[in-house]
C-alpha cells in the first residue's frame, strides 16, 4: 500500500529549488525578449523612416488676429515658430511671411526667404518695393515679380484664408536658387 502511495508523488529535490530554477529559466527569456525589443526599435526605425515631415497641427499658420487692424498698401512682415517632426525628432523653425493687402479684404502673403538664395528681405520704404541686402534683389509689393538683381524667380506667394477676420496662411518653402517653383 505505501508503494502505490509513493508513485503518485511527483519526484521532487524535496526543498523546492528545481520550482526556482524553472521561475528564474523563465524570468531570464522574458528579459531576453525585451532587450531584443528594445535594441531592435530603434534600428527598425532607421531602416524604415517615416516618409513624410509634418507640421504639428497642419501647414496652415495664423499670421493676423483682426483684419480690421491690419495697414492698407503696406506690407507686414509676420515671423512664427513652428514645430517640426523628422523621423523621430522633434526641431523648431524660425519662420516668417510678409502679408499685404489693398484693401483689407484680399491678401497676399510671400514666404519671407528670398528666392536666390534664401536671405530674409525687407520693405524698402521709399522705393516702395522689397529689398534683399544679400546682392541686392528687388521684387514688386503687389505681384512678387523680380524687379532687378540675381533672383531666378518671383517670390513664393503662399495660400491665404480669412476665417472670422483672422488671416491663416498655408506655409510652404520651396528650392532656392532655381526659375521653377518646387516644393522643399
Ligand atoms: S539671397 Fe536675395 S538676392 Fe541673393
Amino acid at each position: 500500500m505505501s508503494s502505490t502511495s509513493a508513485e503518485q508523488v511527483p519526484a521532487s529535490d524535496g526543498d523546492g529549488s528545481e520550482g526556482r530554477r524553472s521561475f528564474l529559466k523563465r524570468l531570464s527569456a522574458f528579459g531576453a525578449l525585451i532587450s531584443a525589443g528594445l535594441v531592435s526599435f530603434p534600428v527598425l526605425r532607421a531602416i524604415f523612416p517615416p516618409t513624410a515631415r509634418r507640421l504639428k497641427g497642419g501647414n496652415w499658420v495664423k499670421v493676423a488676429d483682426d483684419t480690421a487692424l491690419l495697414d492698407i498698401g503696406v506690407p507686414i512682415r509676420v515671423n512664427f515658430v513652428q514645430s517640426v517632426d523628422d523621423a523621430w525628432i522633434e526641431s523648431r523653425t524660425l519662420n516668417g511671411v510678409w502679408l499685404y493687402t489693398e484693401d483689407g479684404e484680399k491678401f497676399k502673403a510671400y514666404n519671407g526667404h528670398c528666392t536666390h538664395l534664401g536671405c530674409s528681405y525687407f520693405y524698402d520704404k521709399d522705393r516702395k518695393d522689397f529689398f534683399c541686402p544679400c546682392h541686392r534683389g528687388q521684387f514688386d509689393v503687389k505681384t512678387g515679380k523680380v524687379l532687378d538683381g540675381p533672383p531666378p524667380r518671383p517670390l513664393d506667394e503662399l495660400e491665404v484664408q480669412v476665417r472670422d477676420a483672422s488671416v491663416f496662411v498655408n506655409y510652404k518653402d520651396f528650392r532656392l536658387g532655381v526659375p521653377e517653383r518646387i516644393e522643399a
